[in-house]
C-alpha cells in the first residue's frame, strides 16, 4: 500500500515524504516540477536508501493520472500540488484558479475511478484572512484576501462537498501556518527560484550573500516591536502532521480542518535577532514601506490537532533558524549545481 504525494518534490511535500519513507510507508510522487527540482527526489532516495516511484506530470492530465493509480496499489493521498505565490495570483488570477482548483478536480475524478477514499489536503492559514483575533482557532470566520487564498476556501469546499457525495471518504484538511526551516541533515529545503517573496528564505539569501540586506516591511503594526507577527512553524513538524492526519484518516469518515501551527507568535525582527544569534552570523536589514496586503499579527491555535491528531509541534524559533541556514549554507544555489 501507497501514499501518493502530489506536488511531492516541492518543499513541504519533500519532507513529508522523507518523514514518511523514515517511518516505513512506501510513497508515490507526481509533480510536474513546475517550481521543484528533480534533485530532491534524488537526495530523498540517498537519505532514506529506498527507491522512489517518481511521475514527472500535470495532474491536470486526468489520463497520466489514472496511469499512476493503475501501476501503484495507492490506499490515501496527500495533496499538496498547487501554485503559492500570493502576489503572483493577484495578477495572475486565472492561472491559479485553473491550476489549483482544476488539479483537485482531477485527482478527485482518478480517486473515485481507483476506489481511494482517503485524502490530506494542504490548505492555509490563508483562509482566515483578517482574523478578528489570535490564536485563530478552526472554526474562525472565513474569508479570503487574494486569489491563491481563494482558491484553498474554494477547494476546501469541493473536498467538503465530495466527503458528503461519497459518503465514505475522509478528508483531512490541514491548514498550515507559516513553514520554515529544512531536514536536519541539510539535504533538503526551501529553494525559491529568484528574489524570494516569504521572510525565511530572503533571510537566507542574505546570509549567504546573495541578497545585500533585509528589507523590514514595516515597524509601525500594532505588535510587540512593531513589526508583523506570524506562526513560524519547522517543516518537520509540519510533516509529522500528515502522518498524524493519515493515521486519524483510517478510522475517520467525513472531513474535517486542523490547524497546524505552535500557537506561538514572532516578530520579524524577533525571527531575524534569533537568526542572527544561533548561527553566529550578521543580517544586514533597513526598515522599508509597509508590504500592501500585509496583516499585523496572527497565529493559530493548534489544540484541536493536539488533542485529535496527538500531534504537537516539537522545534522552536532556533532550531527553525538552525535548520534553514545550514541547507542554504550547504546549498547556496539551492537544488542546483
Ligand atoms: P512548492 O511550490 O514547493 O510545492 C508545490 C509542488 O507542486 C511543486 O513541486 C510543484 O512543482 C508542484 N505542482 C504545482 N502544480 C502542479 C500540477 N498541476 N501538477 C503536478 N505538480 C504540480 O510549495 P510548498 O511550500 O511545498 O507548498 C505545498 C502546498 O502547501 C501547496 O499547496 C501550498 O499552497 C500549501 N501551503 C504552503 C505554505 C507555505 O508557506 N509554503 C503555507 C500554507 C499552505
Ligand atoms: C512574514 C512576515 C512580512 C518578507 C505567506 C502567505 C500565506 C502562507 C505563508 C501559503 C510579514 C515580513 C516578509 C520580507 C519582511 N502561504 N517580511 N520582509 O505573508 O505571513 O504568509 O506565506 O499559504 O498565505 O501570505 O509570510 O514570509 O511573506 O511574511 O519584512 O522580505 O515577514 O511583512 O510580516 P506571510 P511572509
Amino acid at each position: 500500500m501507497s501514499v501518493l504525494l502530489t506536488g511531492g518534490a516541492g518543499y513541504i511535500g519533500s519532507h513529508t515524504a522523507l518523514e514518511l519513507l523514515r517511518e516505513g510507508y512506501d510513497v508515490v510522487i507526481a509533480d510536474s516540477l513546475i517550481n521543484s527540482s528533480y534533485e530532491a527526489v534524488k537526495r530523498l532516495e540517498i537519505l532514506t536508501g529506498k527507491d522512489i516511484k517518481f511521475y514527472q506530470i500535470d495532474i491536470r492530465d486526468g489520463e497520466k493520472l489514472d496511469k499512476v493509480f493503475e501501476e501503484n496499489d495507492i490506499d490515501s493521498v496527500v495533496h499538496f500540488a498547487g501554485l503559492k505565490a500570493v502576489g503572483e495570483s493577484s495578477v495572475k488570477p486565472l492561472l491559479y484558479y485553473e491550476t489549483n482548483i482544476d488539479a483537485t478536480i482531477s485527482l478527485c475524478y482518478a480517486m473515485e475511478k481507483h476506489n481511494v477514499k482517503r485524502i490530506v489536503f494542504s490548505s492555509s492559514a490563508t483562509v482566515y484572512g483578517v482574523p478578528d483575533f489570535s490564536p485563530i482557532p478552526e472554526d474562525a470566520r472565513r474569508y479570503c484576501s487574494n486569489p491563491y487564498g481563494w482558491t484553498k476556501y474554494m477547494i476546501e469546499q469541493i473536498l467538503r462537498d465530495e466527503a458528503t457525495a461519497r459518503g465514505d471518504w475522509s478528508v483531512i484538511l490541514l491548514r498550515y501556518f507559516n513553514p520554515i526551516g529544512a531536514d536536519a541533515s541539510g539535504m533538503i529545503g526551501e529553494d525559491q527560484s529568484g528574489i524570494p517573496n516569504n521572510l525565511m528564505p530572503y533571510i537566507t539569501k542574505v546570509a549567504v550573500g546573495t541578497l545585500p540586506y533585509l528589507r523590514v516591511f514595516g515597524n509601525d503594526y500594532n505588535t510587540v516591536d512593531g513589526t508583523g507577527v506570524r506562526d513560524y512553524i519547522h517543516v518537520s513538524d509540519l510533516a509529522r502532521g500528515h502522518i498524524a492526519a493519515l493515521e486519524y484518516g483510517k478510522d475517520f469518515v467525513g472531513s474535517e480542518a486542523f490547524n497546524l501551527g505552535t500557537g506561538k507568535g514572532t516578530s520579524v525582527l524577533q525571527l531575524v535577532n534569533a537568526f542572527m544569534k544561533v548561527n553566529n552570523i550578521d543580517i544586514p536589514y533597513k526598515i522599508v514601506e509597509r508590504r500592501p496586503g500585509d496583516i499585523d499579527e496572527y497565529y493559530g491555535d493548534p489544540s484541536k490537532a493536539n488533542k485529535v491528531l496527538n500531534w504537537y509541534a516539537k522545534h522552536d524559533i532556533e532550531d527553525m533558524c538552525r535548520d534553514s541556514w545550514n541547507f542554504q549554507k550547504n546549498n547556496p544555489n539551492g537544488y542546483k549545481e
